[in-house]
């Protein structure tokens, strides 16, 4: 008996027990579902979610976003799988460096949150091509996403190849991973009815193919109202509370939280304000919501040729609560952060209570979760800070606050706001009250030390003002046949089914014959009737100009004036790719490139079409294919150095930088350029495109959060590039000598290229007497036995980066200061003490808090009068020895 005993114990163990990743113990974790919420090792969650593409940032810098995530408040990671990098050719895989998708993923699970895995393999997400290999084009018999053998047979065996190495891995829940849920397609609701009865077909192989692979944890479709049983539909969008799954056994969960939008070439800069983002997180939870993920948590960067398109920055920022450069974005990250801590402290009664609706007003409701067995008794609170009654008291009216009743207490709810009361009385947190931290921040020119190749190469220190700092050289890219591989035909070829989107460029090379008499009075027109995303025009080796399509259409025309010579004139068009088609259905029929008719108007002797003479393909530019942005690559030409730095078209220009002092991010100034590629020690950041300015109008001054979101409500940036820095992650950079090359396509000044540091110029805090106290006071306060007395006033605190302390107090008022952090202003109250009193408690400390009493600044500036306190504090790094000078 005894021995039998001891043998279930040890399959006990073995089933609850497998080993992880380095021979760690990892326990086994158990997922299922039912209505309410995820049930993890037999326990319903409420779960916050965030997106991380691996991807869009360097593996160095994975773990501290992961980690900023988990201090942010997050339970999990979410990530799509980009087969295009993973599978670069039929059967070929890569699971390299910023494509290492197991790395990632363990330091998810060593930071002990779990993975939301959105295998795909359609991804969308701005990325090339949906993240879909170009090579599927060449498969005989391919249509994407529908009912078709070819595409399905390579769909099936990449997600099988997928799964299979996350069970290698050890990485699905059961496994003692942290993968609890796994996607299969994306949003293919959206077009499913564009294909008809082959397009249901499709989703229900998928979804039975998926479940078919036996991960041990739920599979989820976003956006698929029609999914089947076994799979939990989730919804995508700014708001979702309003939404409900497709069957009753199934939680309410929003996959895609957009947390702001992606940036376009052309256009301003789209931001979330934070107070409707937590509003609309708030909602959901108030509503039955169990699990919400944010879309972008971390945005990240779109290096190489991997945003999608067209016309996608390579910044993918999004405005999320991390910013590109892998920093926090304060007050977004500190205010949801705190709205996650108050969901936390409600789960228990969010996943168990019951759930009721009380209206409190034309456009004010409550909804009360109560669990009436688990009567919300001091014991209980003491015990583990779950309470058995949770209220949130919402006021949907977006123009006015509100007084509501709620339990026999008056409540004011600002407009557009959710009030979370985890006991049913104390408000701890509202929506539109943002008690965190907010900061500037300032992209500031680095000390740059350089070889100045002019002066045998010596190292030289400048100052990091000075334009032209940088030494640049330069080589002329040819505009005439060079040298590529072409397709000669007589008619005009669709770009990708030539290049394979191994380069952007495709140059269609013909010529055109005019006589005196077709020049008489002439003003000739090249005109290219069908063609995208952008054509330079080249005349005689001469750029005559360029076009787009953003704004137009898909595809559009090109109408371009010329200077023909009488006889013999060279055609040479670049056609150029912006990020290959991420969305639609049918988007791998839409191709790329000209699509013609080519004709030239405007000659005395009337129209000549040139669409079916002899056409010359060529295949990318020469600098690519000699790799001239690496060191041994640039050695194959000459370069000619500090010159050709005016403006000129189709030019490779080579400096060097030594990195910047500090480990500040880096990022390159490019604001003064047209469009081009640029790298980084062999590296490529990605395109740029600062010629291309946002329109005058549309940004306001002022982003009103009330009132529904959407991407062009609160812009910044009109008139200016869509686009001005470009992230260098200090793990592509040497100490000294980095090697930094730019193809410039139609022409720049290169003078103005700085190399920047991204910092902190001054962080802000606001607070005001009708805010509620921080929830971790709160928390204390009924910890604390003494909840006779009244909660503790507001307090203030301010916290400079670490490393950094507090020099100057920009500004301090205690009142009714106006105004957003930099741009604060006094109001018609104001205690003069103010700037003394902060100043004292703050100068030459790293953090400082301060109670908002006027017992604190021993005056009353307006009695009776509500008041609150802001102040801006300059930090800084404690004087450091900066060197400027030869070295
Ligand atoms: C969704 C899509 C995401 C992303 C997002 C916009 O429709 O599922 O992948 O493209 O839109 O950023």
């Amino acid at each position: 008996m005894a021995a039998a005993g001891s043998l279930s114990f040890l399959l006990f163990a073995l089933t609850i027990f497998v080993f992880g990743d380095g021979g760690i113990w990892a326990s086994a974790t158990n997922v299922t579902y039912d209505q309410r919420a995820l049930i993890i090792d037999g326990k319903r969650r409420i779960l916050v979610s965030g997106a991380i593409h691996y991807p869009r940032a360097v593996p160095e810098m994975w773990e501290d976003l992961i980690l900023k995530a988990k201090d942010g408040g997050l339970d999990a990671i979410e990530t799509y799988v980009f087969w295009d990098r993973h599978e670069p050719s039929p059967g070929t895989y890569n699971f390299e460096g910023r494509y290492d998708l197991p790395k990632f993923l363990k330091l998810v699970q060593k930071a002990g949150l779990y993975v939301i895995l959105r295998i795909g393999p359609y991804a969308c997400a701005e990325w090339n091509f949906g993240g879909f290999p170009v090579w599927l084009l060449d498969i005989p018999g391919i249509h994407f996403r529908t009912n078709n053998e070819p595409f399905k047979r390579r769909m099936q065996s990449f997600v099988k190849k997928v799964v299979n190495l996350m069970k290698e891995h050890k990485l699905f829940a059961p496994q003692g991973g942290p993968i609890i849920l796994a996607q299969i397609e994306n949003e293919y609701g959206n077009i499913e009815w564009s294909f008809g009865a082959p397009g249901k077909q499709y989703m229900l192989w998928a979804a039975n193919m998926a479940r078919g692979l036996d991960i041990g944890v739920p599979w989820i479709m976003c956006q698929q109202s029609d999914a089947p049983e076994y799979i939990i539909n989730t919804c995508n969008g700014y708001y979702c509370d309003g939404w409900m799954p497709n069957a009753a056994n199934k939680p309410k969960m929003w996959t895609e939280d957009w947390s702001g939008w992606f940036g376009s070439w052309g256009e301003p800069v789209p931001h979330r304000p934070v107070e409707d983002l937590a509003f609309a997180v708030a909602r959901f939870f108030e509503r039955r919501g169990s699990l919400q993920n944010y879309y972008m948590y971390f945005g990240g960067t779109n290096f190489g040729r991997t945003s999608g398109g067209p016309y996608i920055t390579t910044s993918y920022d999004y405005d999320s609560p991390i910013d590109e450069y892998g920093q926090l974005r304060q007050p977004k990250w500190g205010h949801l952060a705190n709205l996650h801590k108050v969901l936390k402290i409600c789960e228990e009664a969010l996943v168990g209570g019951d759930l009721r609706y009380i209206s409190l007003g034309r456009m004010q409701e409550a909804h009360v979760y109560s669990n009436a067995e688990r009567e919300s008794s001091l014991a209980t609170v003491l015990e583990n800070n779950l309470f058995a009654c949770v209220a949130f008291l919402a006021n949907i009216d977006a123009t006015s606050s509100a007084s509501v009743t709620f339990n026999g207490n008056v409540y004011i709810l600002p407009p557009w706001s959710v009030s979370i009361l985890p006991d049913c009385k104390q408000v701890v947190y509202n929506t539109a009250q943002v008690i965190s931290q907010s900061a500037t921040l300032r992209m500031e020119a680095s000390r740059l030390q350089r070889r100045d190749l002019a002066s045998n190469g010596s190292l030289v220190s400048y100052p990091a003002k000075i334009s032209g700092a940088l030494v640049w050289e330069a080589y002329k890219e040819p505009v005439r046949v060079w040298g590529g591989k072409i397709l000669k035909t007589k008619h005009l070829l669709e770009q990708i089914s030539v290049t394979k989107d191994t380069t952007d460029y495709l140059w269609y090379r013909s010529s055109l014959q005019v006589s005196p008499e077709d020049l008489l009075d002439a003003t000739p027109v090249i005109e290219i009737e069908s063609m995208r995303d952008v054509v330079h025009i080249f005349v005689n080796g001469e750029l005559a100009g360029s076009t787009n399509t953003k704004n137009v259409g898909l595809y559009a025309k090109a109408t371009q004036p010329v200077n023909l010579n009488a006889g013999d004139n060279e055609i040479d068009i670049l056609s150029v790719t912006v990020g290959l088609q991420n969305y639609g259905a049918f988007f791998e029929t839409w191709g790329a490139g000209i699509r013609g008719p080519v004709l030239v108007r405007g000659l005395a002797t009337g129209v000549r079409n040139l669409t079916n003479q002899l056409w010359k393909h060529e295949i990318g530019v020469k600098g690519e294919a000699l790799k001239l942005y690496t060191r041994e690559g640039a050695e194959t030409v000459t370069w000619v150095p500090n010159s050709l730095t005016t403006s000129q078209p189709l030019v490779w220009y080579k400096g060097q930088f030594d990195a910047p002092e500090g480990d500040e991010p880096v990022a390159l100034d490019l604001g003064g350029m047209g469009k081009g590629l640029v790298w980084v020690n062999g590296k490529s950041l990605g395109r740029y495109w600062p010629a291309f300015r946002a329109p005058q109008n549309g940004c306001s001054q002022k982003c009103d959060y009330r009132g529904p979101y959407g991407p062009s409500k609160c812009v910044t940036g009109c008139g200016q590039p869509s686009q001005q820095w470009y992230h260098i992650p200090r793990a592509w950079l040497e100490p000294t000598g980095n090697f930094l090359v730019l193809f410039e396509e139609i022409g720049g000044d290169i003078s103005n290229i700085q190399i920047v540091t991204r910092s902190t110029n001054s962080v802000c805090s606001y607070i005001s007497d009708a805010y509620p106290p921080p929830v971790s006071m709160w928390l204390e306060h009924i910890n604390s036995k003494e909840t006779h007395k009244k909660l503790t006033t507001p307090m203030l605190e301010l916290q400079c980066p670490t490393g950094n302390l507090i020099t100057d107090i920009k500004f301090a008022s205690y009142g009714n200061p106006q105004g957003a952090c930099g741009s604060f202003k006094k109001g018609s109250c104001h205690a003069e003490s103010t700037l003394l009193v902060v100043k004292q408690a703050c100068m030459g400390q790293e953090s400082c808090s301060l109670t908002l009493s006027w017992k604190t600044f021993g005056v009353n500036p307006c009695p009776g009068l509500s008041k609150s306190l802001a102040v801006e504090a300059i930090c800084r790094p404690p004087a450091s020895d900066i060197f400027i000078g030869d070295m």
